[in-house]
């Protein structure tokens, strides 16, 4: 869109820039760099124009765009991504863009999810402008086993994407939440498809949903979750995140699962469950034991108070002593 495009520019711009010339780089008419001008300035973007100088941009408003994206990561880079204000969720969009064929790297990002989900059929709350709710679509040339590890490595993408753009280490909790002073910062949400007669993976779809500027969180979420404003008093910029968390999903589309220790290592060093005392449900029986370490695959290994090694590979541990 022009609207991007124009402010893609006038973000790089230091001081000003005329119409004329925003017109001439961008092989549109002065009128339409004025439209998006106007429509920019409904957005909140303030951008002071003057018949001499052009126009300069003074504040933006920090939302999510493909203009302020454009800026960070590049115009063709930019292209596979796309942007809503409001959307059920970016997975389920995604999901469907996947079926009618759109290209890996694909990126669907929203200010907000009216039905964002969660694992094991939980919802995940998505209001507006205070998270950032960022779906990518892979297609791994790789074995069904190896594809159980995604989440982990999506998992080390966000965190780097965290400290990158928010300069915060947080910790991960086994299998795929971001953990900060002991709450849920992040979950991330992995959905494969899988053709019936072959096994093998069609696409993959990552969806991660990382709290950025909430001040606080209602009823069962309220000592639970926290977002990175109630951690560091400061507002993050959710296309900082955005950019970086794109950046670090990119390596590990050229990575997996060839880089495998190197992701396991960084899993390993940042994962708060382990040696923690744990408990966890199978076959609707509670077990209880000591997270002992993450094996080859990114499973858990779990001594249990009965003295028997589990190795878990997905469902939900609880961690019963503080992390
Ligand atoms: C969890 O914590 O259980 C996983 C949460 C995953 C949320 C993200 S937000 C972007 C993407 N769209 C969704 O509907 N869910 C994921």
């Amino acid at each position: 869109m022009i609207k991007d495009q124009v402010l893609a520019i006038l973000l790089q711009t230091d001081n000003c820039i005329s119409g004329e010339k925003i017109s001439a780089e961008l092989g549109v008419t002065r009128a339409a760099v004025n439209a998006a001008v106007q429509a920019l300035r409904k957005e909140g973007y303030e951008i002071s124009s003057s018949t001499k100088k052009g126009y300069t941009l003074k504040k933006s408003p920090g939302n999510m765009c493909p203009g302020e994206l454009i800026v960070r990561l590049g115009k063709e880079r930019a292209e596979k991504i796309i942007c809503f204000e409001t959307i059920d969720s970016t997975n389920t969009y995604l999901k469907q863009l996947a079926q009618e064929g759109a290209e890996a790297g694909t990126v669907v990002i929203a200010s907000e999810q009216t039905a964002g989900r969660g694992r094991q059929g939980r919802s995940f709350e998505s209001p507006k402008g205070e998270g950032l709710y960022l779906s990518m679509l892979f297609k791994p040339q790789c074995k069904l086993s190896d594809a159980a590890q995604f989440t982990a490595w999506a998992a080390v993408a966000a965190m780097r994407a965290v400290k990158s753009a928010a300069g915060i280490d947080c910790g991960i909790k086994w299998v795929n939440d971001l953990i900060l002073d002991g709450k849920k910062l992040a979950g991330i949400l992995t959905e494969l498809s899988i053709e019936a007669e072959s096994g093998e993976i069609q696409y993959l779809v990552a969806g991660i949903g990382i709290n950025v500027s909430q001040k606080s969180f209602k009823g069962e979420l309220s000592n639970k979750a926290i977002s990175l404003s109630m951690s560091t008093g400061k507002k993050a910029s959710i296309c900082d995140l955005a950019a970086e968390l794109i950046k670090e999903l990119d390596k590990v589309a050229e990575e997996f699962p060839e880089r495998k220790a190197e992701y396991r290592e960084a899993y390993r060093s940042a994962c708060v469950t382990l040696n923690k005392e744990v408990s966890y449900e199978k076959n609707g029986e509670t077990f209880y034991g000591r997270a002992l370490m993450i094996d080859e695959d990114f499973g858990l290994t779990v001594l249990r108070s009965d003295f028997k090694e589990e190795h878990l590979f997905s469902g939900e541990v609880s961690i019963r002593s503080a992390y």
